[in-house]
């Protein structure tokens, strides 16, 4: 994810920034920039790559002053260039803002700004913040004045720090759904999105709020609401975090900060994607081939590990909600297949959180060569996925730092959903269907947050089953994949032997192994198949397996036969799955972490795997 520092007060700004910048390098990024106010120039810096990068350019710069913002940025809109790397100026090189987040009406903006003779020079949304801000200051407005009503304008998400020359001892910092904060030194301020970048000069810190902003002066600031205006008086945080706890945000692990950010990944995911009047998704990225894909018969999804569970899910989605059959196979089986394709009616979708897996690449590059039309689905921007395939989604997820895949997993699932709403609504989905599946969506975040208050109880399972050596995780439909998932989970982190697999196979083989020593974990939401599942539980039971059960919230009955409940709550069947591995993720990050086991970098694995 994007990276904000910001520097007002006594000292150099240069040093502060660029230790702040290196800080947030552990967030993963594309690029980065600094802009640092000298007398009457802003001087501005940027690089495509590392901070080292900058840090080699600047060498041989001089870059004094004592006001500056700096920025790392993990690419949204526009590939990773030096020319999409922030700080972004109105080109008259008064104003210079750096931002994280996403501005969902950007284009409308600067089309507008553009007939009124902006000229842009990057592909990013963030560039008409600075027009805007730019042409307010222009029709006599104060920095404060133009900032607010640039905001107005604005539809999105945002962490936002603004500078002009023409009023050089201003900084602006202001924010919406995207963290930043104040560290209020004796002599000096640092604004950063991240404590990290903050904690090394003070602990004294202020939060910004949703739709707040700060005028900050010298060492002074006024935070006040964006919309209403009037002061408000915040309290000074005392933040005791050690630089390596900052930077998992308070958490002991990465894995375990993704886990819990889930609820903000699925907004991101989801975030100007949704028209829910018309029950319908808006895809940018597939706009150039909306007509071809009205035309597909026939879609087969490729991908590796996580991913390739998600596919699995996605199958069950496609077919049922878009009536287009659909095929998933690993991408290194794939490969080697002789697979028939049609080129004319058929559509190959890969999914990848790296962007870079080898296999999936290999699959692209035969298939392409056969005229097949390609779709990505992957996180990072710029990635070679993502520049190979003819079109494409991106999860906006943020990076994932984490080897195991979590917020990743559950970001392709929202993805998926909402290529089977936008394909659905191509085809015979009704508007009513349509609507049912956003209203659910947006429900997502919301419902994640529940299960993950539950995490001290899931904590206490795991305490009980941490010494097993073996464990199942079964599920039907829809939560077969999440057997799968849940299962790969454990394993990769607490090296416990652990199988997935469908409910419905058990007496084809696996129930051999069931006895007191192996317990099975059953995903069993109410759904078309609970009773199914229900069955398989008692086949169990009768062999003295013992059961954790994934349940609906409510469903009382269960507690009868299972030994222990996650409960997730209501939605529709096809979005159980977001919420069914939550506490799977957790269960499994519990169990290793009680191993001692070094859950984020498990051994043996690595985050992207880029040979065959
Ligand atoms: O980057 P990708 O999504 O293409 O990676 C695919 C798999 O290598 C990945 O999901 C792997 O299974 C993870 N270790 C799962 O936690």
């Amino acid at each position: 994810m994007c990276g904000i520092v910001g520097y007002i007060g006594k000292n150099q700004a240069r040093p502060i920034l660029l230790e702040g910048l290196r800080r947030l390098e552990y967030r993963g990024y594309d690029s980065a920039g600094v802009a640092v106010l000298d007398g009457d120039t802003i001087n501005n810096f940027k690089v495509k790559g590392r901070v080292a990068e900058l840090e080699k350019i600047l060498a041989n710069q001089d870059l004094e002053g004592s006001i500056g913002i700096a920025h790392t940025r993990w690419a949204t809109h526009g590939e990773p260039s030096q020319k999409n790397a922030h700080p972004h100026s109105d080109g008259e090189g008064n104003v210079f803002v750096v931002h994280n987040g996403i501005i969902e009406n950007y284009k409308t903006l600067k089309t507008n700004l553009e007939k009124e003779g902006h000229k842009f020079s990057s592909d990013t949304d963030t560039e008409v913040i600075a027009h805007l801000v730019s042409k307010f200051l222009k029709s006599g407005d104060d920095l404060e004045q133009a900032v607010r009503k640039s905001l107005r304008l604005i539809k999105g998400a945002y962490a936002l720090l603004v500078m002009a020359k023409s009023e050089p001892e201003t900084l602006i910092a202001a924010r919406f759904s995207s963290p930043l904060r104040i560290g209020v030194g004796a002599d000096q301020l640092i604004i950063a999105s991240d404590p990290s970048a903050i904690l090394n000069y003070t602990s004294q810190l202020v939060t910004l709020g949703d739709g707040e902003i700060a005028v900050i002066k010298g060492t002074d600031y006024a935070i006040s609401s964006l919309v209403g205006g009037g002061t408000i008086d915040k309290e000074i945080e005392e933040i005791e975090w050690d630089l390596t706890e900052a930077e998992k945000g308070g958490y002991d692990h990465f894995m375990l900060k993704e886990i819990m950010e889930q609820p903000e990944t699925v907004r991101n995911t989801l975030r100007g994607r949704l028209i829910s009047e018309e029950g319908k998704a808006v895809l940018g990225g597939l706009s150039r081939v909306e007509d071809k894909l009205r035309q597909i018969e026939r879609i087969t999804v490729v991908a590796c590990g996580t991913a390739s569970y998600a596919a699995l899910i996605g199958e069950y989605m496609l077919e049922e909600y878009a009536g287009i059959p659909t095929e998933v196979c690993v991408s290194s089986e794939f490969r080697y297949r002789k697979a028939v394709i049609d080129p004319k009616k058929e559509a190959v979708l890969v999914l990848s959180q790296s962007g870079e897996t080898a296999d999936t690449l290999a699959v692209i590059k035969e298939v392409k060569e056969k005229g097949v039309l390609t779709i990505g689905i992957a996180n990072v921007t710029g990635s070679s996925i993502a520049k190979e395939t003819d079109a494409g989604i991106y999860n906006h997820a943020g990076p994932e730092i984490g080897v195991a895949s979590t917020k990743v997993f559950v970001s392709q699932l929202t993805v998926l959903s909402l290529l089977t709403l936008f394909l659905g609504r191509q085809r015979q989905m009704s508007v009513t269907m349509g609507k049912r599946i956003t209203e659910e969506l947006l429900k997502i975040p919301e419902y994640i947050s529940t299960i993950l208050k539950t995490n001290q109880s899931i904590l206490e399972i795991a305490e009980k089953y941490k010494d097993y050596n073996d464990f199942f995780f079964l599920g039907r439909k829809y939560n077969f994949p999440i057997a799968l998932e849940g299962a790969l989970k454990l394993k990769e982190i607490s090296y416990i032997h652990a199988e997935g697999g469908s409910s419905g196979e058990l007496k084809h083989g696996p129930i051999a192994m069931i006895d007191e020593n192996f317990p099975t974990v059953f995903v069993c939401p109410k759904d078309s198949v609970y009773e199914k599942n229900i069955s398989n539980i008692e086949e169990v039971k009768a062999r003295k397996g013992k059961i954790i059960a994934v349940a609906t919230e409510g469903d009382e009955e269960i507690k009868k036969i299972a030994d222990e409940v996650f409960y997730i709550p209501k939605t529709l069947e096809m979005l159980t799955p977001i919420l069914a591995v939550v506490p799977l993720q957790l269960l499994a990050y519990h169990v290793a972490t009680l191993k001692d086991c070094d859950v984020d970098k498990p051994r043996n694995l690595a985050k992207s795997v880029t040979v065959e």
